[in-house]
């Protein structure tokens, strides 16, 4: 079977878009990590995530965005945010009635991303551009 045939049978495009509308429905609400995307608009960042999505689970390429580890250089990502996005992931999974195929080799790829943009300190992490800040924020549900 072709790479896009496969990536078809998982439920191709529209399946990412409806995954990453509720996904991100979720992290837009979510006390903690909405402080991460003030600076960005949902729409944009979903338009980013189905591009990105699409190539690496092998559709055609139609990404232009940066590498994960570029993109997250001046971001914080513990195993703690990491663990909340996976549960809001995971959520979207279900609520979108995601195909197990899909489901596995998303969180599969995500573990892989995670290796690269992955911080023991915050000292780890470096601006992009010098109008870029350092995205650290508490988890205040954790301490509360
Ligand atoms: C393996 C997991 C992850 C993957 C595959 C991923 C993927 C991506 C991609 C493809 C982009 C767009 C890159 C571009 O600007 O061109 C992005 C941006 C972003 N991601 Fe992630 N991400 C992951 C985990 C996280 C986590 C845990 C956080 C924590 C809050 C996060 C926060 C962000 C933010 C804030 C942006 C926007 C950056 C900006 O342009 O200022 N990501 N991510």
């Amino acid at each position: 079977m072709s790479k896009l045939v496969a990536f078809e049978k998982m439920g191709g495009r529209s399946s990412l878009i409806l995954i990453n509308k509720i996904f991100y429905d979720k992290v837009y609400k979510h006390p903690w990590l909405k402080q991460y995307f003030e600076h960005i608009s949902q729409q944009l960042i979903e338009n980013q995530q189905v591009d990105f999505m699409q190539k690496v689970l092998g559709g055609e390429n139609l990404y232009v965005g940066k590498a994960p580890p570029v993109a997250h250089m001046h971001i914080m990502i513990n195993e703690d945010i990491f663990q909340v996005r996976k549960k809001l992931l995971e959520e979207a999974f279900i609520e979108a009635q995601a195909k197990p195929e899909l489901i596995s080799k998303w969180l599969s790829l995500d573990n892989s991303f995670k290796r690269v943009i992955f911080k023991d300190s915050t000292a780890q992490c470096k601006r992009r551009f010098n109008t870029d800040s350092i995205l650290d924020f508490p988890n205040d549900e954790k301490n509360a």
